[in-house]
Order: structure tokens, then C-alpha cells, then sequence
């Protein structure tokens, strides 16, 4: 022990990578749960960015254990770019471990994430295009390609003859894609075998000797809470359980083994792609915020849509959860607005207030915020580091979300850089800022 999850408290995008990367300094391992590489972590260190897809987000520390658990899907064409293009900025890369069991994004997921959502035309979800829903879909249908079969030629083979066959109406279209030629595929998925071979991993029970040792293991969400395909805004959300629960299935422990669970928020609300999005802020205004806050999506480049920080969704993500803490980052973004609205509750298509997030789907995508409004602030906050450095009107705006929402806040982000951050008080009494700040 201590088990510390980091998980997306909105639609993603809220700065996971960074609160990883900070938390895995004094950690001694960082576990990926689930997505793939529809991911993309920022961190941002002593002036250089790096975008991490599939990549733990603690893999900038020398000497920390970073894990693909067996609930991540990997392309391993996008994985061994990432290790090439880490080892040319000089990240040692030789603490990765990657879970025999986690399933493979295989040319032929590509093909249909892009003719599922042309099939839907008008309708389309927006997915990243990266094969990320028929990758999971064959591991519920048990057609799936796993890490370990890299290792098998005739085994491998064998699956994705199998895989294949019940998708061939589907695939005519690619019929004369060398892509799907069998023994191209096979032999180009061998040599991904081979070059990770030396990575390959029973990470389940790597990771249980950590915390039986008393080890700091950091199990590191993707996407969030409203992207759930259980609790989010369903058919517009992502094919895994990016909540707090999936930790547990995805890395191969127990619900015992979490003692903390980080919620990461921005202080404002983004989603890329298609759904509902109650608070969501149109015109200049919301072009404004998304040039200021730089809200475009790190891994498609998308612009990402922008809204008000909506307090009603981030309690129910706080429930599905089991949120001990929350993070608040891109508060200075905020700066320079004369009021700040919070969404605290939603107005339905016939008038009905909603103060609990709606289950139904033709409710969500009627609701539109109402608001409370809160003062701003004018001051640049990218230097502060104390909470008494935060102008008080910034500081009334994080007591308002903790008190609503019911959680602590416990690090507040002033910008992108590692060191931007504010720790306050409430952080002291928590696991992960007694490992960081101690
Ligand atoms: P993730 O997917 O949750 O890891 O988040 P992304 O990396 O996709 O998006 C968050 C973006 O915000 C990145 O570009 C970060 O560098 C940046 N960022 C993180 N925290 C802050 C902050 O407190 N202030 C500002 N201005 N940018 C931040
Ligand atoms: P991180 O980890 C933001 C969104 C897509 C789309 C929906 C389904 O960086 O926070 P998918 O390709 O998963 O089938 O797409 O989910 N999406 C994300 N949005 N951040 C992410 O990851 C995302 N991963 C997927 O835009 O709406
Ligand atoms: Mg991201």
C-alpha cells in the first residue's frame, strides 16, 4: 500500500498526465488501466512537451515502474513509435512493463471504427478513429488478439483467421487493403512481438509484490468519468470503464488495494467529439476560452468544445468514483472575466429543474445549465505556488466547487508546466501529497 487512482472526473482532457507525472515522482510505480491510444497525456517539463498515448505518465522518472495493464487495448505500431520517439528525447524507457494479457488494436479495428462512423453518418459518436471500440468488442466477444499471442506464430495466426471470419461482410469495402493480406499482418505483428518481447509482463502480480511491500503504486486513468460506457452519456462515450472501479479490473487488484481515488477536473469543462453537453458555451465567448486554454484535442488535433464548469455532472462523477480528493486544474485560464458562471443544476426541455445528473438520454440532451454566478478575478496566476498567492476571489471559486461538489481540493493547476501547481491545505491529509510534499 498506498493505491492511489487518477481518473478523469469530465470527458477527459483535464490533465491527468501532468498530476500523474507529479504524483509518480515520489511514487514507485504508474499502472495505465484501460483506453488505448484515443489517449493523450501532456506533460509539460523544464520547457518541453511530451504527449504520451499509450505511455504511463510516469515514465519521465528514471527508475519508476510504468505498466500497460491487461484492460489497455495497444496498437503495438503506435507503441513501439512512442518508445522510439521517447529514446530519441533520451527517456529511459528499460522500467516499461506491458501486461501479456491486454488485447491488441489490429489493423482491421482501424478499418471499422472509420466505417462505423461513416455508417452513422449525421449520428457519428466522433470517435479518435483508433480502432479503440472494435478492439474492445472482440475482447467482450472473446475473438480478441492478446500481447502473448505475439509470441505464438501459429497461434496468431490461428486468432486472426478466427477474428477475421465473422467480419468479412464488413470488411469488403478494405478487401484490397494490404493491410488485411493474413500473412503481412501476421509477420508484421511478429516483429512487433519481437521488439516487445523484452517488456512483455505478468504486471498483475508485479504489481501486487509493490503494495504487499508498502510500495506507492499510482494506477493512471484515460478519457473520464462522462465517457464511461457504463455511467457516461451513452451511445456518446468510449468502449471502456474509465471510473475508478476499472483500476481494479484492469491492473489485477483487488478493491482493497485503492486507498485514495483523484478526481482530476479543469476549472471549466471541455468534451471532443459528439453528445450532450449541457453547459456547453457558444460564440466568442467560448472560442475565447478555447484559444486561451489551448483546447485542442492532443491526440486527433480537434478543436475541443468548451462550457462551464458543471457542478452537477462533477458530483455524480465524484459518487461514481468514490472521489477522495479533487484536483482543479487550468484555473488560469479563468483569469479576466468579470463573473465566472457554475452550472448547479439543469433545466429540462419542459422546464423541470434537475439537480441529480439524469439518467435518460432524451433528458441530457435537452438539459442546459443554470447557473450561479461567482466574481472573477484579473490576475495572472501562472506564478502562484501558496494558496495565499491565489486572489480571493479564485480562492471563494475552488470553495464553492468543494463544498458542492463534497470533496477536497487538493492541488490546483496555474498552468501547464509541473511546476505550476498550488497544494492546499486539504492536501495534507492525503496519501499522495504526503508521499509528494514531505
Ligand atoms: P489528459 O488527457 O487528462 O492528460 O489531459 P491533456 O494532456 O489531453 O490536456 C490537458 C492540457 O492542459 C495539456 O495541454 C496540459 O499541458 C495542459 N494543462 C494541464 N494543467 C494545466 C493548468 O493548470 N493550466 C494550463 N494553462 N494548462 C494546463
Ligand atoms: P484522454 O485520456 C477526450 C472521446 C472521443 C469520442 C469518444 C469515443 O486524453 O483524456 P473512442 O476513440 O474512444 O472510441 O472515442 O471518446 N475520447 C476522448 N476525449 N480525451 C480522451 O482521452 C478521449 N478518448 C476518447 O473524442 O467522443
Ligand atoms: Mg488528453
Amino acid at each position: 500500500m498506498p493505491g492511489i487512482v487518477i481518473v478523469g472526473a469530465q470527458w477527459g482532457d483535464e490533465g491527468k498526465g501532468k498530476v500523474t507525472d507529479l504524483l509518480a515522482e515520489r511514487g514507485d510505480a504508474v499502472v495505465r488501466f484501460q483506453g488505448g491510444n484515443n489517449a493523450g497525456h501532456t506533460i509539460v517539463r523544464g520547457g518541453q512537451t511530451y504527449k504520451l498515448h499509450l505511455m504511463p505518465s510516469g515514465i519521465l522518472h528514471p527508475g519508476k515502474v510504468c505498466m500497460i495493464g491487461n484492460g489497455v487495448v495497444i496498437d503495438p505500431r503506435v507503441l513501439t513509435d512512442e518508445l522510439d520517439d521517447l529514446r530519441r528525447q533520451r527517456v529511459d524507457t528499460s522500467e516499461l512493463r506491458i501486461s501479456a494479457n491486454a488485447h491488441l488494436i489490429m489493423p482491421y479495428h482501424l478499418m471499422l471504427d472509420d466505417a462505423g462512423e461513416a455508417r452513422l453518418g449525421n449520428l457519428k459518436i466522433g470517435t479518435t478513429r483508433r480502432g479503440i471500440g472494435p478492439c474492445y468488442a472482440d475482447k467482450a466477444a472473446r475473438l480478441g488478439i492478446r500481447v502473448q499471442d505475439l509470441l505464438d506464430p501459429k497461434i496468431l495466426k490461428q486468432k486472426i483467421v478466427a477474428a477475421l471470419e465473422p467480419k468479412r461482410l464488413t470488411l469488403r469495402p478494405f478487401a484490397k487493403d494490404p493491410r488485411l493480406d493474413l500473412q503481412a499482418m501476421t509477420e508484421e505483428y511478429l516483429t512487433y512481438g519481437h521488439r516487445l518481447e523484452q517488456y512483455i509482463h505478468d504486471t498483475a502480480s508485479l504489481t501486487w509484490k509493490l503494495l504487499d511491500a508498502g510500495r506507492t503504486v499510482i494506477f493512471e486513468g484515460a478519457q473520464g468519468a462522462l465517457l464511461d460506457i457504463d455511467h457516461g452519456t451513452y451511445p456518446f462515450v468510449t468502449s471502456s470503464n474509465p471510473v475508478a472501479g476499472a483500476a481494479c479490473i484492469g491492473a489485477g487488484v483487488g478493491p482493497k488495494d485503492i486507498d485514495e481515488v483523484w478526481g482530476i477536473t479543469k476549472a471549466y469543462a471541455t468534451r471532443v467529439g459528439a453528445g450532450p453537453f449541457p453547459t456547453e458555451i457558444d460564440g466568442e465567448l467560448g472560442e475565447s476560452l478555447r484559444e486561451r486554454g489551448g483546447e485542442y484535442g492532443a491526440t486527433t488535433g480537434r478543436p475541443r468544445r468548451v462550457g462551464w464548469l458543471d457542478l452537477v455532472a462533477l458530483r455524480y462523477a465524484a459518487r461514481i468514483n468514490s472521489l477522495t480528493a479533487l484536483a482543479v486544474t487550468k484555473l488560469d485560464v479563468l483569469s479576466g472575466l468579470d463573473s465566472i458562471s457554475v452550472c448547479t443544476s439543469y433545466r429540462g426541455g419542459d422546464e423541470t429543474t434537475f439537480d441529480e445528473f439524469p439518467y435518460h438520454q432524451t433528458i441530457l440532451h435537452h438539459a442546459v445549465g443554470r447557473y450561479e454566478e461567482l466574481p472573477g478575478w484579473s490576475e495572472d496566476l501562472s506564478n502562484c505556488r501558496t494558496e495565499e498567492d491565489l486572489p480571493a476571489a479564485a480562492r471563494s471559486y475552488l470553495d464553492f466547487v468543494a463544498d458542492f461538489v463534497g470533496v477536497p481540493v487538493t492541488l490546483v493547476g496555474v498552468g501547464p508546466g509541473r511546476e505550476q501547481v498550488v497544494w492546499t491545505a486539504a492536501a495534507r491529509d492525503t496519501v499522495p501529497a504526503q508521499a509528494v510534499v514531505a
